[in-house]
């Protein structure tokens, strides 16, 4: 009888923009085939239960939770993680938003924020309305719990890339 938990199947699906095929036991998390199989290691492994955000990825544009999600689901999606968003010699206008704002503190939230922020930041398009109050910003990134910032620094740094004053 076929044992689920170690038996391989192919998966292939998008990763930064570039195609993927593994093979691999169907449920393994996508968080543990970043990191170990695929050797991405900016995307963290902190609760392992859904809870911090800290595993955040975007798949098919929406912020998702990577140590929930088995492996076997990917096939055909497109994935991207926090090493899609700077270029060589250039952050990313939120990376450079959280800089000047020290929105960026020990780092163990920091990349799921990210993929949160940028998986809403994106999804406004090249016209970006610049929301009147922060309830979208904080909604957006609700999931991403933060032990060090008390968030206003990463929300004014989500703002700051709102507005297109980075
Ligand atoms: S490690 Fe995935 S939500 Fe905490
Ligand atoms: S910067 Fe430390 S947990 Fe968010």
């Amino acid at each position: 009888m076929m044992d689920i938990e170690t038996a391989a199947v192919r998966v292939s699906f998008e990763l930064n923009g570039q195609p993927v095929s593994i093979q691999s036991p169907p449920l393994k998390r996508l968080l543990d085939v970043l990191r170990h199989d695929l050797g991405l290691m900016g995307t963290k492994n902190g609760c392992g239960e859904g809870d911090c955000g800290s595993c955040t990825v975007l798949i098919d544009g929406l912020p998702v939770v990577s140590c929930l999600v088995p492996i076997v689901q990917l096939d055909g999606a497109k994935v991207r993680t926090v090493e899609s968003l700077a270029e060589p010699g250039r952050l990313h206008p939120l990376q450079e938003a959280l800089a000047e704002t020290g929105g960026a503190q020990c780092g163990g939230c920091l990349s799921g924020f990210q993929m949160a922020a940028c998986g809403y930041l994106e999804s406004l398009g090249d016209a970006k309305t610049p929301a009147d109050d922060d309830t979208e910003l904080r909604r957006a990134v609700a999931g991403v719990l933060c032990r060090c910032t008390g968030y206003q620094r990463m929300i004014e740094a989500m703002r700051r890339v709102v507005a297109g004053g980075v």
